[in-house]
Parts: structure tokens; C-alpha cells; sequence
């Protein structure tokens, strides 16, 4: 099979976890005899400095001729500390989100044995929790307009919006994973107090009945969030609106031990982007020293997604946790053991996969 694949690096770590996925994905290619045929582009702060765009035309031409999107992280220092920057790296992630129609973003989140005395949390409640949280990511208060200052600057609003449609796609494409896992569904809103949000409960109970052997339950942004990190066993798909999305998500990867390890999938309309959900980790860029595992994970999130190639999927999943069990790993999840640069631990997976 043939496999066109865009490579958008971005920022800080990206360029350097990116090379070790693509490396693991040419090996993978190579053992199961497939084509690779892969593409780079510019995206966040990287295009604003050579195009003065944080995603570029060229970018988005490319994503949309490609079958996936490899892409590494987003975000700059020399953003974050100025409120007045016009243009951010962060537009172009949700520039491509948008453009690309990606409605619905994955995260998978399972432990690793070997990493769970890294989790904050006690090992009982940890070990053996799997879930899959499932958020919007084109709709919401990160979109919705009117948003902005009033002239004399003493104002800021944002504004959550939300369509029948949108809530619609988003709940029926999460009850198709709670079919596929251990049926059952969590909707995530805070209805006792937003409108959107009871528009989504709304939209949630009428669906309901069409998936009668799929265990329904909604709860309050507040109490998932207590939930998550009292007892995340009991979560099987969790769905929700987009910025809820994005917090229960960060502390959902912590859970496992490492926010290093976790991969995730945005899908939608067109081409599928696959990411790590960590960021571009500025501190560390050029040393060799971030965890290529959870872009090396999205490589197989791609397999399975983009191009529906499971045996593909496991084998990037085995050299995964070959690396692991051997302890040739990063040092954010080295323990007091030997730390391997990001590039060793790259190799070690591509020798694993050859
Ligand atoms: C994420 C990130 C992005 C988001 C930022 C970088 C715009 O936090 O993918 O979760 O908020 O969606
Ligand atoms: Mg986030």
C-alpha cells in the first residue's frame, strides 16, 4: 500500500520527536512492505518566522493531498509572555484544525506497568485504567465570535457556541467507539449552568435511546475532573466540549505517569492529524533529550486510523514496549536509572521494528 503522509514538525521538540517517529514509521513501512511518501511543511512559530503565517497555504495544500498528518508540537517563549503579539503560534494548530474539518480529537489514555509509580496517584487506583476521552475541537469558546476587546480595552469577551449538528457528529462518533470498548458513555457538560451545555445534554438524551446497549451517563465538568483522578477506573469513553476537553485531557495523561507517553488522533472531514497531546517543550529543544515515545505512539494511531493497518499498529506498539521493559528511555521517565538520549531511543525502536 501506498502511504503519502504530510510531516509537519512545528515547534521546540518537534523537530527532534518527529524524526524518530518517521524513522519508526520508514521501518515499519519497510518490514510490511508498504511505500512511504512523506512531505514536510511548516507550521507555528517556525512558519510565522519564515512565512509570517502560523499555517501557511502551502501547509494546508499539502495536508489536504496527504492520506495523514505526522505532526510534532506548537508554542514559542517568544509568544507566550506578550499578550499584544498579533499573530501566535497557537493560530496555526487551530487554523489546521478548522481548515482540515478536524471535529474530534482522541486521546487514548492506558498505563504503562513499568511507568506507574510515576503517577501521582496511588498504583491500586492507576494500574489498569483505560479510557478514551473524545473532544470536540472545532466549536466551542475557541471559536465562537464575537470575541475581542471593546475599544477603550477595559472589556474582553469570548463566546461559546454550539450547534445541534456539531453536538450530533461528536456523540454519535463516541458511542461508536463506546460500542466497539465497554459500553459505556460519559457526557461531560456543565449544564447547571451553561446553555451550550444543555444543549449538548439535550442532543445527548435523544441519541441515547438509539444506542440502548451503551450505559449513558452525564456528569458535570467539576465532578469529572474530581472523578478523574479519584477513581479514572471507572471511565470507559468519555465525550465533551472542546476547552473541557482540553483541561480533563492534560490531567487525564498525568494519571498514567507520564505526559510523555500519550498519543492522540484528530479526525474529521479531511486528512487525519496525528500528535502527541504534550507541547514543544522550548526548555529542551536541540538536546536530545525529550520522549519521542508518545509521536512514536501516534505513528501507530496512524496505522490504525488513517489506514486501518492493525498488525502495523501493534508491531509500533510492541517496539514501544520492548524499549520500555529494556529501560532505554528518556530520562523524564528514567527513574534514578540511566537516561537515553531521545535519538537512542529512537534507534532502538527502528532496530526493534527492522
Ligand atoms: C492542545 C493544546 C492546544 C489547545 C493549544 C496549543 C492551542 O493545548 O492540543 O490540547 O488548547 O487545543
Ligand atoms: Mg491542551
Amino acid at each position: 500500500m501506498k502511504l503519502k503522509i504530510a510531516v509537519l514538525p512545528g515547534d521546540g521538540i518537534g523537530p527532534e520527536i518527529v524524526a524518530q517517529a518517521l524513522e519508526a514509521a520508514k521501518a515499519v513501512c519497510k518490514k510490511f512492505g508498504h511505500e512511504l511518501v512523506y512531505r514536510e511543511a511548516l507550521v507555528g512559530a517556525a512558519a510565522i518566522d519564515a512565512a509570517g503565517n502560523p499555517y501557511p497555504p502551502e501547509t494546508h495544500a499539502l495536508c489536504m493531498d496527504s492520506d495523514a498528518v505526522l505532526f510534532g508540537a506548537i508554542g514559542s517563549p517568544k509568544y507566550d509572555n506578550d499578550p499584544l503579539a498579533k499573530v501566535r503560534p497557537e493560530q496555526g494548530l487551530l487554523a489546521m484544525r478548522k481548515q482540515l474539518g478536524l471535529y474530534a480529537n482522541i486521546r487514548p489514555v492506558t498505563t504503562f506497568p513499568s511507568l506507574i509509580h510515576k503517577s501521582p496517584l496511588r498504583t491500586d487506583l492507576v494500574a489498569g485504567a483505560d479510557f478514551m476521552c473524545i473532544r470536540e475541537l472545532t466549536g466551542g469558546i475557541y471559536f465562537g465570535r464575537p470575541q475581542g476587546r471593546s475599544e477603550d480595552g477595559e472589556t474582553a469577551y469570548d463566546t461559546c457556541v454550539y450547534t445541534v449538528e456539531e453536538i450530533e457528529r461528536i456523540i454519535r462518533l463516541a458511542y461508536g467507539y463506546a460500542l466497539k470498548r465497554r459500553k459505556k458513555l460519559t457526557v461531560v457538560d456543565k449544564a447547571n449552568v451553561l446553555c451550550t451545555s444543555r444543549l449538548w445534554r439535550e442532543v445527548a438524551q435523544k441519541l441515547e435511546k438509539e444506542y440502548p446497549e451503551v450505559e449513558t451517563e452525564y456528569m458535570f465538568v467539576d465532578n469529572a475532573a474530581m472523578q478523574l483522578i479519584q477513581w479514572p477506573k471507572r471511565f470507559d469513553v468519555m465525550v465533551t466540549e472542546n476547552m473541557f476537553g482540553d483541561i480533563l485531557t492534560d490531567e487525564a495523561s498525568v494519571i498514567t505517569g507520564s505526559l510523555g507517553m500519550l498519543p492522540s488522533a484528530s479526525i474529521g472531514v479531511h486528512t487525519s492529524v496525528f500528535e502527541p497531546i504534550h507541547g514543544s517543550y522550548p526548555q529542551a529543544a536541540g538536546k536530545d533529550i525529550a520522549n519521542p515515545l508518545a509521536t512514536i505512539l501516534s505513528v501507530a494511531l496512524m496505522f490504525e486510523y488513517a489506514f486501518d493497518l492493525q498488525a502495523e499498529a501493534e508491531a509500533v506498539r510492541k517496539a514501544v514496549d520492548a524499549s520500555l521493559a529494556e529501560k532505554i528511555v528518556t530520562e523524564d521517565i528514567a527513574a534514578g536509572g540511566k537516561a537515553y538520549k531521545t535519538s537512542e531511543v529512537g534507534k532502538r525502536i527502528t532496530d526493534y521494528l527492522y
